[in-house]
């Protein structure tokens, strides 16, 4: 056996190990100590620098080396030079996986990790993949699975730096998930980059009537129309809006009067309209000049000329028709592209509304345990689960956050930036799926709401390469570290039965 290195002292959480001089320990990398009685699985969080020659004198042979060319050569160099890791426990792993507790044997030595220290652990009952299992920069053979009925409903945070592969590994999990009949998902894509118009993508999946895309540009043979009608927004769906609340109560004064008419009322209105008691005519003007961008509709003698996705004739039953694609299992990606933030948040706030509120319809009327988990997926979600949003008051969003777990109805919220989400929300996001952060402030915001005890991994996440990743989850037993497959035609590869059938690999149970 090779070993790559000895403990040699610290304590729990932050044991120290000599590194072996022809072994390259890395950061995040995995190591096993074999114990009579139990086997700990450690990683590695840091490496420094130890020496039996003092600091002065190293000092002093560094200069003789820079200054006047003199190699030194050290006797036993091996023996007075080397590496130092600090390692923490993971897991104990002995019949089965445990919370370590206990320190490894003093003097242990440490070894790689292999597929059979983890193979006695079995898939979960939904499985669902999310990459091989990564030591260091090193991938092992072993994919990692977890629950996906429960990782789903439970809402997924997937941060990280811009580039380090968030949209990569949003691409394979809705791949995996176009696979499974007990998940549908439905993606908002701003970037218009899922679908795969020119490129490889979702497009290209297996079966294509699985895929529905639908867009208010050119529409690909065999996809759908994106237009959705004004009389299916109410004024919730403007939740996420910063309006005052005499704008607010404009909004809602017009729906009370006016019913599935009122954006049509309030846009025609003139100062008789309204009595002054009952709201300020500033606040109207404001709301209407609003309504009219993020609508991009005008008006001309009473008429309203629609000129983006709302519009006043078409589009009655695109929202239904959605849903009844998402109650079958289906993949539904909405292309945002063209449109402004604003309004792509609008259309995601009603299309939101109303699959969580058709699954609390379910719900009471009992018929929801048929029903596929509804996964929604938002980029940049601190537009609408931001302190600042959520300061004004909440929104579909963060109540499904809250609450979607009960109804079958989860989130999976992409984002460089989690610290400007709210701790509680945070919380709430029971699978993290952290990839390389350079910003410390953002690493603390993460670490401060894992799953796991991810205190001592700062400098492994900061450390993260493209592709590479840290899963925390309520779902599984330890931060798993992960590799993600590049997402390209190889996916085709793999087969339906690899990513569904309980037994055709080991993977990481619960
Ligand atoms: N799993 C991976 N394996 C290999 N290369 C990868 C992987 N993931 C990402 N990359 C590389 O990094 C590039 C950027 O990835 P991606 O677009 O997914 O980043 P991102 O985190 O979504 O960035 P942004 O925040 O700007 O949207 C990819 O084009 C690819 O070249
Ligand atoms: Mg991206």
């Amino acid at each position: 056996m090779v070993f790559k290195a000895q403990i040699l002292g610290g304590r729990f959480g932050e044991i120290i190990a000599r590194q072996k001089s022809d072994s390259d320990l890395e950061i995040g990398e995995l190591l096993v100590d074999d114990n009579a009685e139990e086997k700990t699985l450690m990683q590695v969080v840091d490496l420094q620098y130890g020496s039996q020659i003092s600091m002065q004198n190293l000092e002093k042979i560094s200069g003789f080396n820079l200054e006047d060319d003199l190699q030194t050569e050290f006797f036993n160099n091996k023996n007075r030079n080397y590496k130092l890791a600090i390692l923490k426990n993971v897991l104990s792993i002995r019949a089965s996986p445990k919370s370590s507790k206990k320190l490894p044997e003093f003097f242990g030595k440490l070894r790689d990790v292999t597929k059979e220290d983890l193979s006695f652990l079995t898939k979960s009952d939904n499985p669902f993949f999310f990459g091989n299992l990564r030591s260091g920069t090193k991938t092992l053979d072993l994919p990692v699975f977890l629950d996906g009925s429960k990782v789903l409903s439970h809402h997924i945070l997937i941060t990280g730096t811009t580039g380090k592969g968030k949209s990569v590994l949003m691409k394979n999990l809705l791949w995996n998930a176009a696979s499974l009949d007990y998940c549908s998902m439905l993606v908002f894509d701003p970037h218009d980059e899922y679908f795969g118009r020119k490129e490889f993508g979702l497009k290209d999946f297996s079966d294509p009537n699985k895929i529905i895309y639908f867009t208010s540009r050119t529409v690909p043979p065999g996809q759908r129309t994106l237009k959705v009608n004004l009389k299916l927004l109410r004024p919730d769906h403007f939740d996420f809006l910063d309006l005052s609340s005499p704008q607010r109560q404009v909004m809602y004064l017009y729906y009370k009067k006016h019913k599935s008419e009122w954006i049509k009322a309030l846009l025609n209105s003139d100062s008789s309209d309204i009595s002054s008691n009952e709201v300020n005519e500033m606040s109207v003007s404001v709301v209407k000049r609003r309504l009219k961008l993020i609508l991009d509709i005008s008006v001309s003698d009473s008429n309203l000329i629609c000129s983006g996705v709302f519009d006043e004739t078409s589009g009655a039953t695109t929202i239904s028709d959605l849903i009844s694609f998402l109650e079958s299992g289906k993949l539904v990606i909405v292309d945002t592209s063209n449109f402004s933030g604003t309004t792509e948040l609008l259309l995601a706030s009603l299309i939101t509304s109303e699959v969580f509120h058709k699954y609390k319809d379910y719900n009471t009327k009992g018929l929801l345990n048929d029903k596929p988990v509804i996964s929604i997926v938002l980029e940049e979600a601190p537009r609408v689960l931001g302190k600042n949003v959520l300061d004004q008051g909440p929104n579909i969003f963060s109540t499904i956050a809250r609450e979607g777990r009960k109804f079958k109805t989860g989130l999976v919220a992409i984002t460089q930036l989690p610290s400007l989400i709210p701790k509680e929300i945070l919380a709430n996001m029971n699978t993290k799926i952290i990839m390389g952060t350079e910003m410390s402030s953002e690493r603390q915001a993460i670490i401060d709401s894992a799953s796991q005890d991810l205190s001592a991994d700062s400098r492994n996440i900061a450390s993260l390469d493209k592709g590479e990743a840290i899963i925390s989850s309520n779902f599984s037993r330890f931060a798993i570290p992960i590799k993600i497959p590049m997402f390209d035609e190889s996916i085709k590869k793999v087969s339906k039965s690899d990513l569904t059938s309980k037994n055709s690999f080991s993977g990481i149970k619960l």
